[in-house]
């Protein structure tokens, strides 16, 4: 935790990692477990554990280790899941549908209730139990039903007219996964850009130097 007591950026990335563990523990039945158990499976040091679970109060009892129910509904508050977040999104191609479709956003608290296209032909069509609307529809439907995230999955050319529409109309939280690093000079309005092309790429590297150390060896041999 920092000196204004506000909590680290690389403790809260590590947050949803926690989260998603806990919850396969919890699957598991385990009812507690031991910040060393803990780290094995996270592959994360022990002391890692205590010092990013100590910026939020602990949890974990000497001799005891962690009650898993309890540690996972506190981290789960701390990321606001309890918070059921209504969303929204927008552009229901491909990766929109597939979003719609195999994301659980309520697990996650958020909380899908429209989707929305620009092309008439996909209006009315059913995703995931929810009716696509038109993007002529969407002011609308803020006004009535004052969404607070929206998931863009609409090509690059027009996020930012759509985002600045969205802001607009009270929007504060953008998942953004058009390719189009989506900044907004509003305060308080937060956007967690997505590329899955840069997780690719960062396999790539990693790849290239693992493969080039092979190439390297294997010519010393021959
Ligand atoms: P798609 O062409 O299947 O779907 C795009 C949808 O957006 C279409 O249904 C279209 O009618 C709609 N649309 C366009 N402008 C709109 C607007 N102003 N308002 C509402 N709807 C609008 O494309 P796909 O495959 O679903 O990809 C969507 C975007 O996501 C693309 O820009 C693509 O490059 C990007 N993408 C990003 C990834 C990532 O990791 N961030 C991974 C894959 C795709």
């Amino acid at each position: 935790m920092s000196k204004d007591g506000s909590i680290s950026a690389s403790v809260i990335k590590r947050l949803p990692r926690y989260y998603r563990f806990l919850g396969e523990l919890q699957k598991e039945g385990l009812e507690r477990i031991s910040s060393r158990e803990l780290s094995e499976r996270m592959k994360l040091t022990a002391s890692q554990i205590r010092q990013d679970l100590n910026c939020f109060g602990g949890f974990g009892q000497q001799g005891y280790g962690y009650h898993v129910d309890e540690l996972r509904m506190e981290i789960g508050k701390i990321l606001g899941v309890d918070k059921h977040f209504k969303t929204i999104l927008i552009g229901a191609g491909n990766l929109g549908k597939a979003i719609a479709t195999h994301i659980n956003f309520e697990t996650r608290g958020c909380n899908l209730i429209g989707i929305f296209d620009i092309n008439p032909k996909l209006t009315g069509e059913v995703v995931g139990n929810i009716p696509i609307r038109h993007t002529n529809d969407i002011e609308s439907f803020c006004e009535a039903n004052s969404p607070v995230v929206a998931v863009l999955c609409i090509p690059k050319a027009n996020t930012q007219a759509i985002a600045d529409q969205l802001v607009n109309l009270g929007l504060k939280a953008f998942w953004n996964f058009s390719h189009y690093d989506l900044s907004i000079d509003y305060e308080n309005i937060v956007v967690e850009n997505v590329h899955l092309g840069d997780s690719l790429l960062t396999l790539t590297y990693a790849t290239n130097i693992i493969t080039s150390t092979d190439t390297d060896n294997s010519e010393e041999i021959e």
